[in-house]
């Protein structure tokens, strides 16, 4: 288990994580200033994490696309970005939910960690983030397409208690389902 990825302070919207070998990085809410960030993270990614990502074959981000993932109003889409400790606005993952216009209280979640960052506790910290905010919100549940050879992102669903059901787009995908209790925190 990642257990060495510690929060060491957090703003009103921010939080600094310090990861283990000692590299801090910070969570925050995505800006439309993270338009050219952004871009640069979701290509970057190794096309297998882009598949489990998107789940179709993306060689790159089209303008549409882009432009859906970093044109969030922050209150039905909310979207974070974790910073690199370095210079420039390296994002180097990215966490958000959409509420479902068509379920009141219901959202689906997704997220992606850049190749060179995953295995660090990042995702692991990024769920915890997104059903902590959820719940804040008040929502009832939430829920996110997996592709059914992700075991990585299906272990760690399973390890928040979310239950994996059969999709009904295919074998392919497996839907998790997180019911949210009364907010606790
Ligand atoms: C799935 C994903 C978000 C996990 O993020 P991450 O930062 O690598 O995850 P963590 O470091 O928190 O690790 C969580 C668990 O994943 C597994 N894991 C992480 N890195 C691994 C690696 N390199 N090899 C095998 N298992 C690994 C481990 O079981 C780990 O648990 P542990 O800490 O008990 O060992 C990330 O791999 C990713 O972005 N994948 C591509 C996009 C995607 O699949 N998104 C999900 C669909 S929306």
């Amino acid at each position: 288990m990642n257990a060495a990825l510690t929060a060491v302070g957090h703003a009103a919207d921010s939080e600094v994580w310090r990861l283990p070998g000692g590299r801090q990085v910070r969570l925050r809410p995505l800006a439309p200033e993270d338009l050219c960030a952004e871009k640069a993270f979701f290509n970057g990614l190794s096309r297998d994490s882009r598949q489990q990502r998107f789940h179709f074959g993306l060689r790159e981000l089209s303008p549409a696309l882009l432009k859906l993932l970093t044109d969030v109003d922050q209150r039905l889409h909310r979207a974070w970005v974790v910073e690199a400790d370095e210079p420039g606005r390296r994002v180097i993952a990215d966490a958000r939910f959409v509420c479902d216009p068509a379920q009141p209280g219901m959202a689906e979640f997704a997220l992606a960690v850049a190749d060179d960052w995953q295995g660090r506790g990042l995702g692991r910290r990024l769920i915890a983030h997104l059903i902590a905010q959820a719940r804040r919100q008040g929502l009832r549940q939430l829920y996110g397409d997996v592709q059914a050879e992700n075991r990585r992102m299906l272990a760690l669903m399973r390890e928040f208690g979310m239950r994996l059901r059969a999709h009904a787009d295919g074998a392919q995908l497996v839907r998790a389902v997180l019911a949210l209790d009364v907010a606790a925190d």
